[in-house]
């Protein structure tokens, strides 16, 4: 069959925008019908498929298949770099941690969960400053699950290779000499020690998270929420309650916030990102 980039069709927009908000509860909206087709139109040609309004059909008629994998995997937006949002990379060091450590001291345990974490730069990102500036954690057991729902954002999160346009994006040379080495084809790649101590998987926010290992010290979920319908952010942000210790921290990006999202978190205290949970009835 010949690919033929044919504009989507009103009907089959829907039937996408379903489909997202089904399988990943995004809510994709009005007016986005060139991101359908600009990033789909490679997944067509590259499966033999006419055009999106036929790839449309064919999800529609199984959205649990392989092409509805694929759709997934590139509707989503995989942004992200190394020590993004310093501001909460500062508020760890300074605060967070520091207090755990005090509050944690019988158990000498922390748990972070960094959900949507992409192809891997947050969660190293805390490890390493974990590393730096708390040598006392050493003998620790720091528990940090990463999670996606994107396998091949996973895929090259377990395997810690960046590019060096992605390692100069966020990690300054000290950092880089002290934790990555470079690979024959001059790109970079996380020491094993530290990919050792991160546990990647596939999770999908719209899943429970009972059999996630909680409840977390720290949970970081930032810069994901935007793509989300707003009833699937109520009920996130109620299963992230459940997930989350009395005394956790949960952590947006810098522009997010709970503002008529949730009472079940409280609002920050000025110049830091994190929300402490409400106590539960
Ligand atoms: C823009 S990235 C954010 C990465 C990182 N947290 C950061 O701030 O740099 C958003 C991530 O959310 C993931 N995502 C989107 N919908 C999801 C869902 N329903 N469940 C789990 N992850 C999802 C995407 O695959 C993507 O990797």
């Amino acid at each position: 069959m010949l690919f033929d980039s044919a504009g989507i069709t009103q009907e089959n927009y829907r039937i996408f925008v379903d489909f997202l908000k089904i399988k990943l509860g995004h809510d994709l909206g009005e007016g986005k019908e060139y991101l359908i087709e600009n990033r789909l139109n490679p997944v067509c040609e590259a499966q033999k498929i006419a055009n999106v309004n036929e790839l449309a059909r064919e999800i529609k008629i199984n959205p649990y298949s392989a092409l509805g994998n694929l759709v997934v995997e590139n509707m989503t937006i995989q942004e992200t770099s190394f020590f993004r949002g310093p501001r909460v990379f500062d508020n760890l060091k300074k605060y967070i941690i520091p207090k755990l450590i005090n509050e944690n001291v019988y158990s000498h345990t922390i748990k972070i969960w960094c959900a949507c974490c992409s192809t891997g730069q947050e969660p190293y990102s805390i490890m390493m400053l974990l590393m730096q500036n708390f040598p006392q954690l050493e003998n620790w057991n720091i528990n940090l699950l990463a999670t996606d729902v994107s396998e091949n954002a996973l895929t090259k999160a377990r395997s810690g290779i960046y590019s060096r346009f992605e390692v100069i994006r966020g990690l300054s040379t000290d950092l880089k000499e002290k934790y990555l080495l470079e690979t024959p084809d001059s790109q970079y790649q996380i020491r094993y020690d530290l990919r050792q101590k991160i546990k990647f998987q596939q999770v999908n926010l719209l899943e429970g998270f009972y059999a996630l290992g909680g409840p977390f010290d720290i949970i970081l979920l930032r810069n994901a929420l935007i793509y989300f319908a707003p009833e699937v952010i109520t009920g996130i942000f109620q299963k992230l309650r459940g997930a989350i210790k009395d005394n956790g921290f949960l952590i947006l990006g810098e522009s997010e916030s709970i503002m008529g999202k949730t009472t079940m978190f409280n609002l920050p205290i000025e110049g830091t990102d994190y929300f402490t949970p409400t106590p539960l009835p």
